[in-house]
């Protein structure tokens, strides 16, 4: 399976304390991740475990858009599908670089699609850590990049977040000062809170040189300060950062599979590793016409912020006042009892909320934001699970 990896990278990974052996399970991991067993993205395995068992039921665990794509998209991905037949119908995908480009004010060779961006996170450890570069992210994160550093052995930091939730960056830096990378979720995932640019900036300017500070900008459109509360100036400064984004989240396509990094050339260059796997041409054309529709992009932020702050206010009525301020599309609460047992309580009303995984908070439950219906359902539900 190494005929997978391009020569100059098989040398790069041997040259960074790779094993011919570990170099392998790197490769599988790409190609046979279902024959490994390993589903990288935890969002997704969870999701596949809701469909079996949740037909009917309120799903707000996966932090999923509670409706699907957008209309443009949906008409230009349909347009596409007919075409379908030629591998490129109408330069797709390059179309796509084109609109994230202008979007985003950042060169079309600094941007990479790719199915999803779980993909993108699993490439970056791959590209920058080693046995000997190791891992550094917050505690608790999302997890996807948890599984991948442990599949591919590399030194792993945990380092808890801040009283109010931020990213310890200069703990997080002390925690390891030469590991390959550093890794901020903003707003973070499972808790939704917000690090300041400037300490993430810090991050940048005092890590050591050649690792790099993996920028996950996953729910940036649910904050309210969005577009400005992005890091891609840090790309467009020549910085060594990489910025993942997805359409799985306010652009409804989580199944259509649909995300891009941002970062220099070199970057770019690295991070491909292997063959690289690009969104289908539907979904591309489907992302493509959904990134400029501003107007719906508003319409689903006003949407979630609403249903958002109402959730939220219920449940600081009823006693359990979410953990930090959500600037995503989740909330999370401190049930007082094993979160795993409160999960099975809501599933027995009919709601599916996260599956607890986040190990150093045994008791905090997390709380996808989905529609207004659904979310009276979940506020019903916890009512008389209170009574
Ligand atoms: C923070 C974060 N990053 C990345 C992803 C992966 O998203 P996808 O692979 O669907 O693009 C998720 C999924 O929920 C996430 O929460």
């Amino acid at each position: 399976m190494t005929h997978l990896i391009h020569e100059e990278v098989k040398d790069d990974l041997l040259s960074r304390g790779y094993s011919r052996r570990q170099m392998l399970r790197t490769a599988m991991m790409f190609s046979g991740a279902a024959a490994t067993g390993l589903t990288m993205n935890t969002e997704l395995a969870f999701a596949a475990d809701e469909e079996a068992g949740g037909k009917g039921m309120v799903r707000i665990g996966s932090n999923e858009c509670w409706t699907g794509p957008m209309e443009p998209g949906l008409k230009a991905g349909q347009a596409a599908l007919v075409n379908s037949n030629r591998y490129s119908p109408n330069n797709e995908v390059a179309n796509l670089l084109k609109t994230i480009s202008t979007v985003e004010n950042i060169p079309e060779d600094h941007i990479a699609v790719y199915p999803g961006s779980g993909g993108i996170l699993a490439r970056t450890l791959v590209a920058f850590c080693s046995p000997t570069k190791g891992f550094v992210q917050a505690d608790p994160t999302y997890d996807n990049p948890t599984r991948v550093a442990k599949f591919i052995k590399t030194p792993m930091s945990n380092v808890p977040l801040t009283s109010d939730y931020r990213h310890d960056v200069k703990a997080m830096l002390a925690a390891n000062p030469n590991a390959g990378v550093y890794y901020v979720v903003n707003p973070n995932n499972p808790t939704g809170t917000m690090t300041p640019m400037a300490e993430i900036e810090w991050l940048v300017n005092n890590k050591p040189a050649g690792a790099i500070v993996l920028i996950d900008e996953a729910y940036i459109h649910w904050h309210k300060d969005f577009p400005n509360n992005t890091a891609n100036h840090l790309v467009r400064a020549g910085k060594e950062v990489i910025i993942a984004r997805t359409f799985s989240k306010v652009f409804g396509m989580a199944g259509a599979r649909c995300g891009f990094l941002m970062a220099s050339p070199e970057v770019l260059k690295k991070v491909a590793i292997f063959e690289t796997d690009r969104p289908s041409i539907p979904t591309a054309a489907c992302a493509n016409a959904s990134l400029t529709a501003t107007s719906i992009i508003n319409a689903r932020r006003k949407e979630l912020m609403d249903n958002r702050a109402m959730t939220v206010e219920y449940l600081t009525k009823r006693g359990f006042k979410p953990i930090g301020e959500s600037h995503a599309n989740m909330i999370m609460v401190d049930w007082k009892k094993p979160a795993q047992q409160m999960q099975d309580i809501y599933k027995a009303q009919g709601v599916l909320i996260a599956n607890p995984r986040w190990p150093s908070w045994p008791t905090v439950g997390r709380i996808s934001i989905g529609n207004k219906a659904e979310m009276e359902a979940f506020c019903n539900a916890t009512g008389k699970i209170l009574a």
